[in-house]
């Protein structure tokens, strides 16, 4: 590394469905390829070949769905192939890795909402993922309404297996997510319920300082 290399930096996004999280993350790419720096960008569950073929698996489930012990698996399963082939290669090679979703949502989704347990999903991800964590975290927090009719004209009738659970499970996701963020300095709760623009500003504000050039 050059004596004003910038370090490479694992980030994720956050929260739960139709927040923005897809545009905050693409939008930060461009900012930081703006800057000069060299940012890959990923989402789960998929990333690679292998993960992209189980989120169908996951998203379209086949016959009455996954038990929510089979579903956590999965998850680590394929963010393990995502975490092996995709994220390290790129964090060893000075890139950083904008990833949309990561281990926190399967903490919230599955641990909590889904009661499987929080420590049960972070042993899978010890197993799967050497327990590699981003080194900062956006959690996208809006109003549950907003999301709802966000979800409706994005949606329509279109849901998958998980989008499409009832509204009182994507709660618990909310409130899993909330809980999560408590305690812990790596995770960044942001409003989403302004304008892109806004949150977009929100995020680089915290992003600023991981810019500086180490030496
Ligand atoms: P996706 O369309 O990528 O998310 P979004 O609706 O936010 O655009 O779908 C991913 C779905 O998988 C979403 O409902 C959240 C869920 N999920 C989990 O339940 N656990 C996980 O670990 C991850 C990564 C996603």
């Amino acid at each position: 590394m050059s004596a004003h290399a910038i370090k490479a930096r694992f980030i994720a996004f956050e929260g739960g469905e139709g927040v923005g999280k897809s545009t905050q993350a693409k939008r930060l790419v461009a900012a930081l390829a703006e800057r000069g720096v060299d940012a890959i960008l990923t989402r789960e569950p998929g990333g690679t070949t292998g993960a992209e073929m189980i989120r169908k698996l996951l998203l379209d489930p086949p016959g009455s769905g996954w038990r929510v012990q089979a579903e956590a698996l999965l998850f680590a399963a394929a963010r393990s192939d995502h975490v092996a082939k995709a994220i390290k290669p790129a964090l060893l090679a000075g890139k950083w890795v904008v990833c949309d979703r990561f281990v926190l949502s399967s903490r919230a989704y599955q641990g909590l909402a889904g009661g499987l347990g929080d420590e049960e999903v972070r042993v899978l991800h010890q197993i799967g993922s050497d327990g590699l964590l981003p080194c900062r975290t956006f959690l996208l927090e809006a109003p549950g309404e907003d999301v709802a009719e966000r979800l409706r004209m994005r949606d329509g009738d279109e849901a998958d297996a998980i989008g499409g659970r009832n509204a009182r499970y994507h709660a618990d996701v909310g409130r899993g997510f909330a809980g999560l963020a408590q305690g812990d300095d790596t995770v960044v709760q942001v409003d989403a319920s302004g304008s892109a623009d806004e949150v977009h500003a929100a995020v680089m504000e915290e992003v600023e300082p991981l810019l500086a050039p180490t030496s």
